[in-house]
């Protein structure tokens, strides 16, 4: 894995140059943040080493390196799941990689559907804390002592200070984001409403099928994490519709000039932490 990793590395700064200090990794139809990437070198995943192509529409597999008024940025937009049938390893290969880089913070995005019922479609709301219920963890199989602890700390795995960082741009922006726990669900299946009524009681605010791979595999590693969810549907059962994907992208593309204002300013005051 450490092998790979430098490889990897070694050919991206090949291509460019880099030391990022802030890794952004693009769910569901979030992509155009991309646009807003000043100086940007665009890598496509299927030129870096040991990189898997996305199979999900709406992810592009491309990685972004570039910078927000002065802070060096890499971004991957696009992101591999479970549900591919794809190994923890590569799931996390790419945050992995960016922490090779040298990223410190890294912020997790996503499409994720709304379970508490003061949410609503559109809706963006920072990640407070998670349930991983993929009944799979990346850190499993031998440790790489090099890499983290055998035994991680997750008590702060979205960090206090980052997350009232991304409130308080929010604010400032005139957006008043609210907080929640989102359940990490193995998919491809969208919830049953049975399910969602589980993940309710269990203390869920939101459910998706990604970010906590990552999320843990980052803390393994010691970045520093924090993490948006845009609402893309109310989940399953809570209202008497159809989830479609393609909807799902359309929901996000709606919020994209608020999304990409916070996070905008949001990376620039991560500068100082
Ligand atoms: N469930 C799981 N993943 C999702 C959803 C959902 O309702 N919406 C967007 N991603």
């Amino acid at each position: 894995m450490y092998e790979k990793l430098a490889t990897a590395a070694k050919h991206i700064q090949e291509v460019k140059p880099c030391s990022p200090k802030v890794g952004i990794i693009l769910g569901s139809g979030l992509g155009a943040f991309v646009e807003k990437i000043e100086n940007p070198t665009i890598i496509s995943y299927d030129d870096i080493p040991f990189f898997h192509k996305t199979t999900v529409e709406g992810h592009k597999g491309r990685l972004i390196l570039g910078e927000v008024d002065g802070v060096e940025v890499a971004i991957l937009q696009g992101r591999f799941h479970c549900y591919e049938g794809l190994p923890m390893d590569d799931v996390v290969f790419p945050t992995r990689l960016l922490s090779t880089l040298g990223v410190e913070i890294l912020v997790l995005t996503n499409a994720a559907g709304g379970i508490n019922k003061n949410f609503k479609s559109g809706d963006l709301v920072s990640i407070e804390d998670h349930i991983n219920l993929m009944a799979k963890n990346p850190l499993i199989g031998p440790n790489i002592a090099e890499m983290g602890p055998r035994f991680p700390d997750m008590t702060k795995a979205y960090n206090p200070k980052l997350r009232e960082i991304i409130k308080g741009c929010a604010s400032e922006h005139g957006y008043d984001m609210k907080s929640g726990i989102y359940a990490g669900v193995l998919g491809p299946t969208y919830e049953t409403p049975a399910e969602v009524r589980m993940l309710g009681i269990v203390g869920a605010d939101m459910v998706g099928m990604s970010t906590v791979p990552e999320c843990i595999a980052a803390n393994h590693i010691g970045m520093k994490v924090c993490g948006i969810s845009c609402i893309t549907n109310m989940a399953a059962g809570i209202e008497n519709v159809e989830l479609k994907h393609e909807h799902i992208k359309d929901e996000a593309l709606k919020v994209m000039d608020t999304f990409s204002n916070i996070l905008l300013s949001s990376v620039k005051k991560f500068k100082n932490v």
